[in-house]
């Protein structure tokens, strides 16, 4: 069982972190780190939780050069989206002492599924500025270390917020989904490759998945996943006010007739829908690796901050989601590619009107 020693890397341990990287020297823990995690297996639901948040924050997936590169040049980090607070912590980053006793900078749960907005901590949101292709471009072009061709060309093509995460052949990035609802949804992945009967269906997948990353060399203690499981269920998206006009009241009625039969739980997910149905593009769900042939609802708690939107986050705003100038061949707005986004024809058949109420309805989830 691994239980490193391991530090977020708020905004003193980055500025020192940041200036040994930058002399070129190697990096050493701070003395007296303990452990991430203590031994105590916690004794009630806050503390769980409170574990949890140690993990998704610490407990790192592993070393990365890419980040270790990254610390150093500021505006690389804009550019690729590793984001800092205001104060100057980075959320997702860590340093940790790693299976072969080096001290590296490794990252986290964190990295994908945090950002800030407006100066602000939005935990649960994926990172949609994280260009993570890009970042391991800039580093082969400086470094001069050796990459695949094919694997360049590939990283160039995922785009912020998008990663390929699947260790086939098959070229298909997906979009980093926001954690809201979890607890609702009965599948997990926007293939639906997780059936979702429990937390530890949430805990051992998370772990499995994400620990190859690590090459099989280590698992955490039991309780850090569980703990894991139970922050994800606590997260929910900020509260915010959102006023109910006329206009959303009748676009909730428009939501009931024509959506809900698939977006039908609490959160506003659903069952999984055969790709061949909605009509997407088909590469993610016939995957290789991990093809279901099918998509699943997404939730849409805070859909108004989740552009773009789909598994391949094809579709830049809700209007767009709705208009059928999307289905068009004269379309071009979306960050992909030029060119018509298929599928998912539901709603762009209403009249402007109520395309409109839907999307103020969308903006109050
Ligand atoms: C490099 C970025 C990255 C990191 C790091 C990362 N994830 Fe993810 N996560 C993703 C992507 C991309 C998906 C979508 C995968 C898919 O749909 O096939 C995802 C999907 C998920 C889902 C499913 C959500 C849903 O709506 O179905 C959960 C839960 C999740 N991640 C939790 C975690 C946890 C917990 C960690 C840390 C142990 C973690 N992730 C680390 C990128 C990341
Ligand atoms: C037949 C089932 C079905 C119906 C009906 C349906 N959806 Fe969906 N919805 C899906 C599926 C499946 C996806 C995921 C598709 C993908 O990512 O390729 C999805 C995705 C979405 C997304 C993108 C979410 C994200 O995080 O990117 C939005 C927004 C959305 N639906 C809104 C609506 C609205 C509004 C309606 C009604 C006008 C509607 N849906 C009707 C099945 C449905």
């Amino acid at each position: 069982m691994w239980n490193p020693r391991s530090r977020a890397l708020d905004a003193a341990l980055a500025s020192s972190v940041t200036a040994t990287l930058a002399a070129g020297d190697g990096l050493a823990m701070p003395p007296g780190t303990p452990p991430l995690w203590d031994g105590q297996r916690p004794t009630n639901q806050a503390e769980w939780i409170e574990l949890g948040r140690r993990v998704f924050f610490a407990f790192p997936l592993r070393a990365e050069v890419f980040m270790e590169f990254a610390l150093p040049r500021p505006e690389l980090q804009a550019a690729v989206g590793v984001e800092h607070t205001p104060a100057g912590d980075f959320p997702g980053l860590v340093l940790f002492d790693d299976v072969d006793g080096r001290t590296r900078v490794g990252i986290t749960c964190a990295v994908c599924h945090t950002t800030v907005e407006d100066g602000r901590l939005i935990i649960g949101a994926a990172r949609r500025k994280f260009d993570y292709g890009k970042l391991r471009i800039a580093y082969h072009n400086e470094t001069h270390e050796p990459v695949e061709a094919e694997l360049m060309r590939r990283m160039a093509t995922w785009g912020p917020g998008r990663a390929d995460v699947t260790e086939d052949l098959d070229e298909d990035p997906v979009a980093i989904p926001d954690l809201w609802g979890l607890r609702d949804q009965s599948v997990l992945t926007q293939a639906g490759t997780i059936r979702h009967i429990g937390p530890a269906a949430l805990a051992i997948r998370q772990e499995t998945q994400l620990l190859h990353a690590n090459h099989q060399r280590i698992r955490p203690p039991r309780e850090l996943a569980w703990a894991l499981a139970m922050y994800l269920y606590s997260l929910a998206p900020p509260p915010r006010e959102s006023p109910v006009t006329p206009e959303v009241t009748r676009g909730r009625a428009l939501f009931d007739d024509t959506c809900r039969k698939c977006h039908d739980n609490a959160a506003y997910g659903g069952e999984p829908v055969p790709a061949a149905r909605v009509g997407t593009d088909r590469a993610l769900a016939d995957g290789g690796a991990r093809g279901t042939g099918t998509y699943r609802p997404a939730p849409l708690l805070r859909i108004f901050a989740a552009g773009p939107y789909f598994h391949h986050g094809a579709v830049p705003t809700l209007e767009d989601v709705l208009s059928p100038e999307r289905l068009q061949p004269g379309y071009t707005r979306s960050p992909l590619r030029p060119g018509p986004v298929p599928g998912h024809e539901y709603g762009t058949d209403l009249s402007a009107d109520d395309r409109a109420a839907l999307v103020a309805f969308l903006k109050t989830l």
